[in-house]
């Protein structure tokens, strides 16, 4: 894709434009970006998707039963529907895209943004005055509207210690002013991004008021370290460690003296400034997947010979909803192929295709090894074979 087009779903930015001047940055309201917009679900099936075991998903009520803004945790019993109020509250499911490809299909409009950057799409139901609150979210996030009318309002970036309401399970902000103009009722087809850190708040203007949440990650430097020291852990050998051989005498016994600080410091400096191996890391970390027991890996090894004989007979091999794939080159032939949280060293143009959208077919063969790399990945069910192929 050339990055200097304009996209009709950036509201006619490039995505080179879009990405200096909006991602992370500033918002960006997109009328119309996806014109004649029809949402792949409806309402009931929403609700639906809320009463299955294993599905993540959260009701909020703006006047519950016991309090102001009550959050529920699925799965639900389709009874709870009906003892709902006629407005205010919120239904909100999330990685929709896991369990309906036609929702996993919108992802493809996205790909002037990493895939693997990406979280999930989330998707509300509200009826009129359904919120979640006036809020801030640490992740950027796309919000296309599905159906009926939503209106959103900004209040700007705000402190990280700005003041949430207490003593309930939603983080919402005690104040809430909107910023300049930054005030609007969205139709289906139009879309906001919002960038990390933003405050907003987005009522429901109509009876069936959906909302898709294409939302991405990034790890806090927090969760980065320790997953990061976790990793090096497994890795470095017990031999390693802190040596102080030609020290000079103490001064005293009991003084943690500058000598000793340094050592350390040199130890730890040295293990974690390896590109090499953060890459590695980096990789794992940013595969790996948002629910892990969604991955169902097969019982007995696949024989590369049979994966060989199937594509050959014209099947065709699908990534698994949800599975995520990476690749980081190690020279220009070779790269680390990362699938949901692991990493395997290949020919890079196999690992190009197998983390891309392109089909995995018996093309795919001509390629050296990829008849053991996808036997692996069929084994660790990253990828499935196509059931209606
Ligand atoms: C919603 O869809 O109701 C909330 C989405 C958000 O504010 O992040
Ligand atoms: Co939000």
């Amino acid at each position: 894709m050339p990055t200097d087009a304009p996209l009709p779903m950036l509201g006619g930015l490039s995505a080179a434009e879009f990405l200096r001047d909006h991602w992370q940055r500033r918002p960006l309201l997109i009328r119309g970006a996806f014109p004649d917009f029809q949402c792949p679900l409806d309402p009931d099936e929403l609700a639906g998707l809320a009463c299955e075991e294993g599905i993540e998903a959260r009701l909020v009520e703006e006047r519950g039963e016991a309090g102001p803004w009550q959050v529920r945790h699925g799965p639900f019993d389709e009874a709870v529907f009906g003892a709902l109020p006629e407005r205010d509250w919120s239904l909100l499911v999330q990685a929709v895209d896991h369990y309906v490809p036609e929702v996993a299909e919108l992802l493809e409009a996205f790909t002037f943004l990493p895939r693997w950057r990406l979280d999930d799409i989330m998707i509300s139901y509200a009826p009129p005055g359904g919120s979640v609150g006036p809020h801030v979210d640490q992740y950027d996030v796309f919000l296309l509207q599905g159906m009926g009318r939503r209106r959103w309002q900004l209040g700007g970036k705000v402190p990280d210690d700005a003041p949430i309401i207490a003593g309930i399970d939603l983080r919402i902000l005690e104040h809430f002013e909107v910023e300049g103009d930054d005030d609007w009722v969205l139709e289906p087809g139009d879309m906001l991004y919002l960038p990390p850190g933003w405050a907003h708040h987005g009522v429901s203007q109509s009876e069936d008021c959906l909302t898709l949440s294409v939302g991405f990650r990034a790890p806090s430097a927090d969760e980065a370290i320790t997953s990061f020291a976790d990793y090096l852990g497994e890795q470095l050998p017990a031999s390693l460690r802190y040596a102080d051989a030609g020290m000079p005498p103490p001064e005293d016994v009991g003084e943690l003296d500058d000598g000793a600080v340094e050592r350390m410091r040199a130890l730890i400096l040295e293990t974690l400034d390896d590109p090499a191996r953060l890459a590695q890391w980096f990789g794992r970390v940013m595969t790996q997947p948002k629910y892990v027991d969604q991955l169902v890996p097969s019982e007995r090894p696949t024989d590369p010979g049979a994966v060989v004989a199937a594509l050959q007979e014209g099947e065709v091999l699908l990534r698994s909803p949800g599975s995520r794939f990476a690749w980081r080159a190690q020279d220009a032939q070779r790269a680390t192929l990362f699938a949901d949280g692991d990493g395997a060293g290949c020919a890079l143009p196999l690992a190009r295709l197998i983390a891309s959208d392109a089909p995995l077919d018996a093309e795919a063969l001509a390629l050296p090894g990829a008849a053991e790399l996808l036997a692996a990945l069929l084994d660790a069910g990253s990828l499935s074979w196509d059931e209606e192929g």
